[in-house]
């Protein structure tokens, strides 16, 4: 196989391990001047300064900063339709749970969706993902829900399967059948409840339709105890856990994150004490969404005191068509640091190791190091505080993916 050296790097600024970084360590980056790294079979297999080692393709990165490319760990990535109808009552200052209620939102995207072939959803999704690759996400996990029954769930992830085997981005799927109850079974909540457990659970971990289950854990959406049933039933199928949680209110989700093992817990927007102690017991990671909060005009997780509690944070886009129309991590990035006043080194952990990690990824991407993919970020940037400081600029050069090229700016047209 071909091998490939990149050479002349400026910086080279990556978190190093597989283990999520934490506490002290959610600011340790690895930052070397000068760097090469050398690639073979998509795969790292050496990094170094100085001279770089002969290689049959080499690549001149001109002095600049390179990074991991980034993980976006929180995505509803297929869905139907846009929901720019509810932008008036948005500004109308209408909640975003009372838009719900009263059969929009999410609901509003499940009619879409239903109404959406698979051809169209894939078209749709694949659209958003050439645009997040465009941004820098290499890896992207993908939530069903807007389903909310058997085949249309079960559409959704075929849909994301499909589109891993066919375009570069890696996905990693996540059911969330209990996204909001439909409204046909507004007067029978348990039965719906026991229809995602006990039949759609099975189904997708039989046919391997996804590695983790969600559950929209929150007042009028679903209770802890419902939400403890679903994620345990998850588990007993081998799903891993994640659990929206604490976004508009804290109804008990965080808690059960730590006390089920949760891999992580996302939003956590009011997380309390009580949410912060139990994750950090039950080693979840948060997942926190700052262009969510940015976009429902909401509060910023209390990020520092989740590092301060050992709570290794990731950061993700929640892309989707209502509460975070937005896919871009780099504008993520800078939330992270304006807003929850993260550093930047702290955040380029969020975005790459903490965020593999948070979709049990950690083992093949999100540090730049010998055996890992060779998702890499050259951006136009000379050192790591530029690209945090930018604001509204795609501040990327190329994109590599497995070691090949997929996006290049430099290109001329
Ligand atoms: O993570 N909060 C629940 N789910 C999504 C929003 C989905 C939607 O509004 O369509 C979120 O913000
Ligand atoms: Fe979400």
């Amino acid at each position: 196989m071909p091998r490939l050296v990149l050479y002349n790097i400026g910086l080279l600024a990556t978190p190093l391990g597989t283990a999520p970084k934490k506490g002290i360590h959610q600011k340790e980056i690895s930052c070397v001047k000068n760097a090469w790294i050398l690639i073979e079979d998509g795969r790292i297999v050496q990094t170094g300064t100085g001279e770089p080692p002969k290689a049959d393709e080499s690549m001149d990165v001109k002095g600049r900063l390179v990074t991991p490319g980034l993980v976006d760990a929180h995505t509803h990535l297929v869905f139907g339709g846009w929901r720019q109808h509810e932008m008036k009552m948005k500004l109308d200052g209408v909640p975003y749970l009372e838009i719900l209620k009263a059969g929009g939102g999410i609901l509003s995207t499940v009619r879409s969706t239903v109404h959406s072939s698979k051809e169209e959803l894939k078209e749709k999704a694949a659209k958003a993902l050439r645009e997040m690759l465009g941004y820098g996400t290499t890896t992207a996990e993908a939530k069903s829900g807007y389903g909310l029954c058997p085949e249309e769930e079960y559409k959704q992830l075929e849909v994301v399967r499909e589109l891993a085997k066919e375009q570069p981005v890696d996905l990693v799927s996540t059911f969330l059948g209990a996204h909001a109850l439909p409204e046909r079974y507004k007067e029978n909540r348990e039965e719906f409840v026991r229809e995602v457990a006990e039949k759609m659970i099975p189904y997708i971990a039989e046919n391997k339709l996804a590695e983790f289950c969600d559950v929209f854990c929150e007042k009028g959406v679903f209770t802890a105890e419902e939400s403890r049933v679903i994620l345990e039933a998850g588990q007993k199928y081998g799903l891993a856990s994640k659990i929206h949680a604490d976004e508009i209110e804290a109804i008990g989700g965080s808690v059960l994150a730590g006390e089920i093992g949760a891999v992580s817990a996302e939003h956590l927007i009011v997380c309390d004490e009580a949410g912060m102690n139990s994750m950090a017991k039950g080693g979840t990671i948060a997942c926190l969404l700052p262009a969510t909060s940015f976009y429902l005009g909401a509060k910023f997780a209390p990020a520092r005191e989740m590092i301060k509690k050992g709570i290794p944070v990731a950061l993700a886009s929640d892309f989707n068509p209502g509460s975070c129309p937005c896919l871009n991590m780099q504008f993520v990035m800078n939330l992270g640091c304006l807003k929850y006043k993260m550093t930047p080194e702290e955040v380029l952990n969020a975005v790459t190791l903490n965020a593999a990690a948070a979709i049990h990824r950690a083992d093949v991407t999100g540090t730049l190091e010998p055996g890992k993919y060779a998702d890499i970020l050259i951006w136009d940037a000379y050192d790591l505080n530029y690209i945090f400081y930018r604001l509204g600029s795609n501040l990327l050069a190329k994109v590599l993916k497995k070691g090949k090229v997929v996006i290049d700016y430099e290109k001329t047209c």
